[in-house]
């Protein structure tokens, strides 16, 4: 068996040998498959895809994202910064804050689209910018997501303007003369086509409330298959009943919305993997568990401590001679009880072992579905491990570093000692 969806065990050990572990691996075909994807997202009006820079803002991977056509979705100031020094143009990225940016006027004037995200935020555009085009985000009061961590939408979630304030919008946008052109909600919906029509139906009732809209973007949230077994979205279903939506919209109220979607998971998440080397292997006697002990953990994949999310992990042997099969837990290197890389699914309190090849010191892991959210949302700098290294493997097979590992002086670069 391959240890991830693109890596060879060849590839694995080579990987492992020439840049060290822990090191995440991205698949620039995988990249360009995914992208593509989310670009034929059927939609009758046009289409602006963009990545959630916030699942992997890595620079080389926003510009590879960025050549493939995706405009980008950032999620603070900084993040649209970072994205401009991947050289994409302001007017490629919209901005959707919880926190108001410090540098909003200077992204603004150079062309970054703001969705405001409160009151509070749209106030503060308006006065800052009379006149201006902006869109709000809502909350039309429906959530989805597999736990009340990963909800975004509905009567648990900060995120958007409660849609029955939407008056209290309208009122704000005439008191400054704002035109709000666009509506944007994201809840998070996975991959079922009924939930997608229900938020998209949702989305554009709150639509219709503004005379200006010209452009829904419906945030992104489309699940793939991490694990053996689960199902991923088929975008090409989504968008059909999507369209059809839009369509009807577009017969009640005369116009004719264009949809943004902008995915993070599905353009990245099955597109990196993180290889980690096997630093010891324990147990707790007959009636406990057999651990392995990796090299990296919650300073490198967050998701299973506090999602109880399931990465698929693969082990690949030293030597190349398999032993036999054995149940094991697999811990991280941190000093943390909850560093734990296999819990049970949806319950970072629950342990659930896994069946691998007997491991052995220096044999390596493959944690796999770990392109999003993994580096971009890890632990950093605990028990002061290093950022790990980044690696790119491009269509010809050569493997190029996109981030060196960070060193000890970086780390304390902005220490001072009193
Ligand atoms: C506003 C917004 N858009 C897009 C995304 C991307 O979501 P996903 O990675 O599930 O596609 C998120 C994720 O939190 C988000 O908050």
């Amino acid at each position: 068996m391959e240890p991830s969806l693109f890596l060879s065990h060849g590839q694995v050990r080579a990987i492992q040998r020439e840049f060290g572990t822990p090191v995440y691996v991205y698949d620039e075909a995988t990249l360009e498959r995914q992208a593509r994807q989310a670009l034929g997202f059927p939609c009758p009006f046009g289409l602006t895809a963009r990545f959630a820079m916030k699942a992997l803002p890595n620079l080389t991977i926003l510009r590879l994202l960025h050549d493939l056509g995706l405009h980008i979705d950032a999620s603070s100031g900084y993040e649209a910064e970072r994205a401009q020094r991947a050289g994409i143009p302001p007017e490629h990225i919209e901005l959707t804050a919880q926190e108001l940016p410090h540098n909003l006027a200077s992204l603004v004037e150079a062309g970054v689209q703001f969705n405001a995200c409160s009151l509070a935020q749209l106030t503060a555009f308006g006065e800052r910018f009379p006149g201006a085009s902006l869109g709000v985000r809502v909350n039309p009061g429906l959530g989805s997501g597999h736990n009340n961590r990963t909800n975004v939408g509905g009567p648990s979630s900060s995120f958007g303007i409660w849609h029955e304030y939407i008056p209290r919008v309208l009122e704000t946008a005439r008191a400054l003369n704002l035109h709000i052109t666009r509506v944007h909600t994201h809840i998070g919906s996975g991959g079922d086509p009924d939930v997608w029509t229900t938020c998209a139906r949702l989305s554009l009732d709150a639509a219709a409330r503004f005379p200006e809209v010209a452009t829904l973007n419906l945030g992104g949230g489309f699940k793939v298959a991490r694990m053996p077994g689960e199902k991923a979205a088929n975008l090409q279903e989504i968008g059909e009943a999507v369209s059809g939506i839009l369509r009807q919209h577009g017969e009640s109220h005369g116009r004719q919305l264009k949809l943004e979607i902008e995915p993070g998971t599905f353009i990245v998440a099955n597109a990196g993997a993180l290889i980690a080397t096997v630093m010891d292997v324990v147990d707790t006697g007959s009636g406990g568990y057999r651990f392995i002990k990796a090299d990296a953990g919650m300073t490198d994949v967050l998701r299973p401590a506090i999602y109880g999310a399931q990465h698929p992990v693969t082990l690949v042997a030293a030597s190349g001679e398999a032993q036999p099969a054995a149940e094991y837990l697999i811990a991280g290197h941190c000093c943390e009880s909850g560093d734990v890389l296999t819990p049970e699914p949806g319950n970072p309190e629950g342990l659930l072992p896994r069946t691998l090849p007997g491991a052995r010191i220096g044999d390596a892991l493959v944690i796999g579905g770990a392109g999003a959210y993994c580096s971009a949302m890890c632990c950093k700098n605990y028990n002061s491990f290093p950022e790990s290294a980044e690696v790119l493997l491009r269509k010809n097979g050569e493997v190029h570093l996109i981030r060196k590992r960070q060193t000890l002086d970086q780390m304390l670069a902005n220490e001072m000692l009193l």
